[in-house]
């Protein structure tokens, strides 16, 4: 596993927009979207392209375009809270859903829906806004490199130390995130966090 802290002032400023506690919805929706942003330029770094001619309003010349774009999957809910922005900068690609809870008695993850295409040699853009334990994460990695996707990328805004160490073991498999915090509580929540990032941007509570 190859680890990225993605060090950007603006970036630290959305995070720090995101953990007050008195942000409503509608405003962590906004600055959840525009951090998703700035983690897709980041994430997409490495994708290939090919030449291509372009005839501009002057003369024809050699541009370039994307080509295997990769297939985004976010992690339902808090991964919708990055959505729109990946979509935005890879138009191409194809969107899957899982859907997980964790079980709250055992922060084991609770598998309720997929829809996922074939990933076999595809690259992966998975969308987990909160690493906490890192299992539920753990399971789709499994699920995904089974399927034989050629890598994963996986997207968060902040991770537990324990989250990163669990996701250790897998190769081809970058994480990266804006904030490493210090540790999880006795109910798996990110200390100091934000709270739950699902309820954060649908609901009111934290
Ligand atoms: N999921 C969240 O949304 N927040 C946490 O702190 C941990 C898991």
């Amino acid at each position: 596993m190859e680890m990225i802290e993605f060090e950007h002032p603006v970036a630290r400023d959305f995070v720090t927009r995101l953990r007050r506690k008195n942000a409503p919805p509608v405003q962590f929706r906004a600055y959840a979207n525009r951090l998703a942003y700035l983690l897709a330029v980041e994430a997409t770094r490495d994708l290939c392209t090919v030449p291509a001619q372009v005839e501009t309003p002057l003369e024809k010349t050699l541009g370039e375009v994307l080509v295997d774009p990769p297939i985004i999957v976010p992690i339902l809910r808090a991964g919708l809270g990055m959505l729109e922005a990946f979509q935005d900068l890879l138009p191409d690609s194809q969107v899957a859903f899982i859907g997980m809870t964790r079980n709250e008695e055992t922060a084991e993850p609770v598998w309720h829906y997929s829809s996922i295409p074939n990933v076999s040699g595809k690259k992966v853009i998975v969308l987990d806004p909160m690493l906490a334990t890192g299992g539920t994460a753990a399971a789709v990695l499994e699920y995904l490199f089974e399927k034989k996707a050629s890598e994963v990328i996986l997207v968060s805004v902040v991770a537990a130390p324990e989250g990163i160490a669990r996701l250790g073991e897998f190769d081809n498999l970058t994480v990266i995130t804006v904030c490493v915090d210090r540790e999880l509580d006795s109910n798996w929540y990110i200390r100091p966090g934000l709270g739950d990032f699902g309820d954060r941007l649908y609901s009111d509570g934290i």
